[in-house]
């Protein structure tokens, strides 16, 4: 198995680093456009292998794609992060430009990749990729919901006081801060309803909080995190290569799913060898459904912004 990680960043690397640490791969690839960070990172981890006794080859490239050549996985991270006060979608104008042109590259060399992206605004730059691409749907997915479902069970867990582990929790919609949806009446601590135990009010601060979940830590540490965007990427990683079938939200090009086409949004999809295999159907209510197809308005406006480029 090789996989790529292109974008040397905080995020990239950290997601290079799981997934070495798991032994996902054979081989991977660190690429980036600055000379020497990604051979610089890469030495670094693997320095970190007689410590933590993983046997993943990992190298780094500046800018090099044919170094990426044959990859089965590769991950998008390239592009600006967030600085406070900036939301997602600010971004766009700098990092569409810069993920088209990843992607091109990586196809030259990869033609027949999965690719995960990371990029934001997400879900414009996941649609993006499929547009541009010409890759089957089944094998671009966009990196929202692991981070996004993660950000929600710690809320949840903080409130109920329980291990994050053992909570069920799913945020679908957009990866922005105000089109995710954290779906708490879905939500379960070992299959007991979590509302059973939460006020309205406790509910309402948990959903809040983990739709800026993102944006407060960017407040905090002054660029956008990357530990649990690294580690729910690699997560995606390791159901794709182990063939897992791990249900988790990502984003994915509709064709007429949750009533929607034409579109990437998070929704529940089987991970697996294949890429996303299966687009689970929640059966959202009437007023979930509603908060969907707000998102995707949202979302749609964001995608017209790339004509204009
Ligand atoms: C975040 C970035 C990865 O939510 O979008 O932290």
């Amino acid at each position: 198995m090789k996989i790529t990680v292109v974008g040397a960043g905080a995020v990239g690397a950290t997601c290079a680093d799981n997934i070495a640490r798991k032994e996902l791969a054979e081989e991977l690839v660190l690429l980036d456009i600055k000379e020497g960070v990604a051979e610089g990172k890469s030495i670094d981890m693997m320095q970190t292998a007689a410590l933590l006794g993983f046997d993943t080859k990992i190298t780094g490239s500046t800018n090099d794609y044919s170094k990426t050549a044959g990859s089965d996985v590769v991950v998008i991270t390239s592009g600006l992060p967030r600085k406070p006060g900036m939301t997602r979608e600010e971004l766009i104008g700098t990092n569409a430009g810069i993920v088209r042109s990843v992607t091109e590259n990586i196809l030259k060399h990869s033609p027949d990749t999965i690719i995960i992206v990371v990029s934001n605004p997400m879900d414009t730059m996941n649609y993006l990729t499929y547009k541009t691409s010409g890759l089957p749907k089944h094998r671009i997915l966009g990196m929202g919901g692991a981070l996004d479902s993660a950000r929600f069970k710690y809320y949840l867990s903080q409130q109920l006081g329980c291990s994050p582990a053992d909570l069920n929790a799913i945020v679908i919609g957009g990866h922005g801060d105000t089109t995710m949806i954290p779906l708490i009446k879905h939500a379960t601590w070992n299959s007991i309803p979590v509302t059973n135990f939460l006020s309205q009010e406790q509910q309402d601060k948990i959903v809040a909080d983990t739709m800026v979940g993102g944006a407060t830590l960017t407040k905090l540490i002054g660029t956008s995190a990357w530990y649990a965007p690294g580690a729910g990427t690699a997560a995606m990683v390791e159901s794709i290569v182990r063939d897992e079938k791990k249900l988790i939200s990502a984003g994915v090009a509709l064709e007429g799913e949750y009533g929607l086409s034409d579109i990437s949004l998070v929704v529940p999809v089987v991970i697996g060898r294949n890429g996303w295999e299966k687009i689970v159907d929640m059966k959202l209510s009437e007023e979930e459904q509603a908060s969907f197809n707000k998102s995707a308005d949202a979302v749609r406006n964001m995608n017209d912004v790339l004509k204009t480029l």
